[in-house]
């Protein structure tokens, strides 16, 4: 244990299992580029306040240039003791500029503050990606609801047909939620976006640190102003992945409805072969894995988050080692949410709508209401203008033919205030176009629903 970057008070080495149990660069060297720009900030501020000279610092930012080239092209080769990033960045500084002047980058600092600022740099940079990711799936919403404004299906409560909507309805329905997400991915970025560095182990740093010079070199928008919070902290990880859940809930709704609606039994729409699968045994499958694998992932979303929930509950101020347990789900658990984005981003571009199979769905008793509207039209009190258009529902299911087939002589039977005039109210376009108010289904409403959206973007 002399060896290790904190072998001095050890005389005996790790275990070997332990040491495995131990490290965390397998995962953490992904932050090797966000480590290194902390090291040279770090480094920077030290040289401003007299800790470092200016040619000490030209030697450890020369060294991390070479590191850096190593990652790059994959040619760094990392030693038995490098416990995690940091410390194999560090071993390798010494080894380029030599002991004397690596030794001195880490005054003042720990890797406590340095864990905190990797993974806030790194999430940082992957939610401002995954926001565009999110404005994109919104566009091709927008985009596939003005094209397809033609279309009409059925809207579905219960998941009983229940009245007339636009296709482009159903997809704005998704899309506002999605915006939604948007919304709260703005302010999650914003709050993961705060600099912990300087902050020492839990109680602060004692060599004058800038530590606004060092946040505004990194990017960060502004500080954490406690250093045992700094250390502390995961609620940039947990409240990502409670973003992340949310968001993965709504895709898994979206992907539910798109399963149903693609299978042969509805035929609204038509996977594009890219993002289906077929079967091993029977030739004639064409299978929705993407949707489903984006309903399945949900699950695997909202676990990362629990767990990491139940790391972090009852932990003691400051930093434990239990902490390194919240890198692992949050990077699994960005990829996942990034992938899926675009994976429901491809499948909407994509997909073949069958608008023939969306009318042939509509069924004339979804026009019940309408009859009821009809009424309250000509006086009648909605209660029992709906009374007497359960009646007309009924005596076409007694009689066994079409609501829209019945004449208007069988009508008046049911109430004489029926006119000539109610035949009209059984049409589809009709119905859609009446739902005129902002928010409705009608064209108008719809179209006015994309203008909303398209401000957000
Ligand atoms: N690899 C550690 C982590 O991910 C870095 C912090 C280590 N600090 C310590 N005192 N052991 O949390």
């Amino acid at each position: 244990a002399e060896n290790m970057l904190w072998g001095g008070r050890f005389t005996q080495g790790l275990d070997p299992l332990m040491v495995q149990y131990n490290t965390s660069l397998p995962y953490d060297r992904v932050f090797w580029k966000q480590d290194i720009a902390g090291s040279i900030a770090f480094a920077r501020a030290n040289t401003n306040s007299g800790i470092l000279t200016q040619q000490e610092f030209a030697e450890i930012e020369r060294g991390f240039k070479q590191i850096a080239q190593e990652w790059q092209t994959n040619t760094f080769v990392a030693k038995e003791n490098d416990e995690d990033i940091h410390t194999a960045n560090e071993r390798r500084l010494g080894e380029i500029i030599g002991k004397d002047i690596g030794g001195k980058l880490h005054t003042g600092r720990s890797r406590n503050e340095q864990i905190a600022t990797d993974m806030r740099l790194w999430l940082r940079d992957e939610l401002r990606l995954i926001e565009s990711h999110l404005s994109d799936l919104i566009k091709v919403s927008i985009a596939r609801a003005e094209n397809d404004i033609a279309y009409l299906m059925p809207g579905y409560t219960h998941l009983q047909k229940a009245q007339p909507v636009r296709w482009s309805h159903w997809i704005l329905s998704h899309a506002t939620a999605f915006a939604s997400e948007l919304e709260r991915l703005r302010e999650v970025i914003r709050r993961v976006n705060k600099s912990p560095l300087g902050t020492g182990a839990l109680a602060g740093n004692c060599f004058n640190i800038d530590r606004e010079a060092m946040a505004k070199e990194l990017g960060f928008d502004g500080l954490l102003y406690n250093s045992m919070n700094a250390v502390a902290d995961r609620d940039f990880a947990m409240e990502t992945m409670q973003w992340g859940s949310s968001f993965m809930l709504k895709i898994s709704r979206w992907a539910e409805d798109l399963i149903i609606y693609s299978s042969l039994e509805f035929g609204f729409v038509r996977l594009s072969d890219a993002y289906s699968t077929g079967s091993s045994l029977m030739p004639q499958k064409k299978n929705a894995d993407s949707l489903e694998l984006l309903r399945g992932k949900a699950g695997r979303a909202f676990g990362q988050m629990a767990g990491l929930m139940c790391t972090i509950k009852g932990l003691p101020t400051t930093y434990n080692k239990d902490l390194q347990e919240s890198v692992e789900p949050m990077l699994d658990h960005v990829k996942t949410v990034s992938d899926s984005i675009q994976i429901a981003t491809g499948v909407l571009s994509t997909l073949t709508v069958i608008p023939e199979k969306m009318i042939a769905a509509l069924a004339p008793e979804m026009l019940a209401t309408e009859i009821a509207d009809y009424l309250v039209r000509k006086g009648v009190p909605f209660r029992e203008g709906h009374h007497i258009s359960g009646r007309v529902v009924a005596l076409a299911e007694n009689t066994n033919v079409p609501m829209d087939t019945l004449s208007l002589k069988q009508l008046q039977e049911v109430d004489a205030r029926f006119d000539a005039d109610v035949q009209a109210c059984l049409d589809y376009e009709r119905a859609v176009e009446l739902k005129d108010a902002i928010g409705g289904t009608s064209k108008r409403a719809v179209l006015e629903q994309t203008a909303v959206l398209k401000n957000l973007l």
